[in-house]
């Protein structure tokens, strides 16, 4: 069942929200080559507390952390560790879920550290280009395989592949509602989009195939074939004026 929001709950979410976008861009200077990914962690769950809002992640069926670190080849769902450095080269997904008053909010980028290949960088905007196409798409009156199918054209039309064995999903008072938002689909086909409907939309997209599998930790996934992978993602309102990105600063 997809719930609509009123306007004070959207208010709300884009309050938990608002501290997603503010902690996310105080990890674009703060990522540094040499950090271990544990590092992160602390820096996300000091910033979620500070502002007063509760890390969404920690203890969200198990999961240990308030932050995903997802480093090169992880897709998703990477746990911060000492052990874990970070070295220039690398490409670094770092997702954050916050609440507040009981509402929530999900966002993710992927950023370079020190200089990154060429082809890296083109990943990561090319990820982020199709976040940006799907969201547009997210209108009044048009259904969720709009967005699915603009992520996923775009993707394809650069030679990457998107992963199917996690998707978007809307979200308010629980961190994962109704509807699932994949990022590969038919244009006009699934659930219409209404007025005060609030998604995550979240696309991930690797280098090279499609498959994903779990590491033995039970969270991490990484591509089979070992190629690199780019996650981005924003909470969105669907508005009369049109999508409304309660994500970014
Ligand atoms: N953005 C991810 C999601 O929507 C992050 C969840 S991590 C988890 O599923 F630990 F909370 F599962
Ligand atoms: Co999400």
């Amino acid at each position: 069942m997809i719930i609509v929001k009123s306007q004070t709950e959207i208010r709300k979410i884009a309050d938990a929200c608002r501290i997603v976008a503010e902690v996310l861009e105080g990890l674009k200077s703060h990522v540094t080559e040499g950090m271990a990914t544990a590092d992160i962690e602390r820096f996300v769950d000091e910033g979620i507390r500070k502002r007063g809002a509760g890390a969404a992640f920690r203890g969200y069926r198990g999961y240990p952390s308030s932050v995903c670190v997802s480093v090169n080849d992880q897709v998703i769902h990477g746990i911060p560790s000492r052990g874990m450095k970070l070295k220039s080269g690398d490409i670094v997904g770092l997702d954050i879920g916050t609440v507040l008053d009981g509402f929530y909010g999900d966002a993710a980028m992927t950023i370079p550290v020190g200089n990154v290949r060429a082809g890296n960088a083109h990943l990561l905007k090319i990820t982020e280009e199709a976040l940006m196409l799907g969201i547009e798409k997210a209108v009044v009156g048009n259904r969720i395989g709009d967005i699915s199918s603009a992520v996923q054209v775009h993707v394809e039309k650069h030679g990457y592949s998107v992963v199917r064995a996690f998707v978007g999903h809307g979200i308010g008072r629980s961190l994962h509602e109704d509807p699932q938002v994949p990022n590969y689909g038919r244009a006009g086909q699934g659930p219409r989009l209404r007025e005060g409907m609030t998604l995550a939309i979240e696309p991930m997209v690797n280098a090279g195939g499609p498959d994903v599998r779990i590491l033995d930790d039970g969270w991490t996934a990484v591509t089979t074939d070992g190629s690199w992978s780019a996650h981005f993602e924003h909470t969105i309102a669907i508005t009369k004026q049109g999508p409304k990105i309660l994500t970014k600063i």
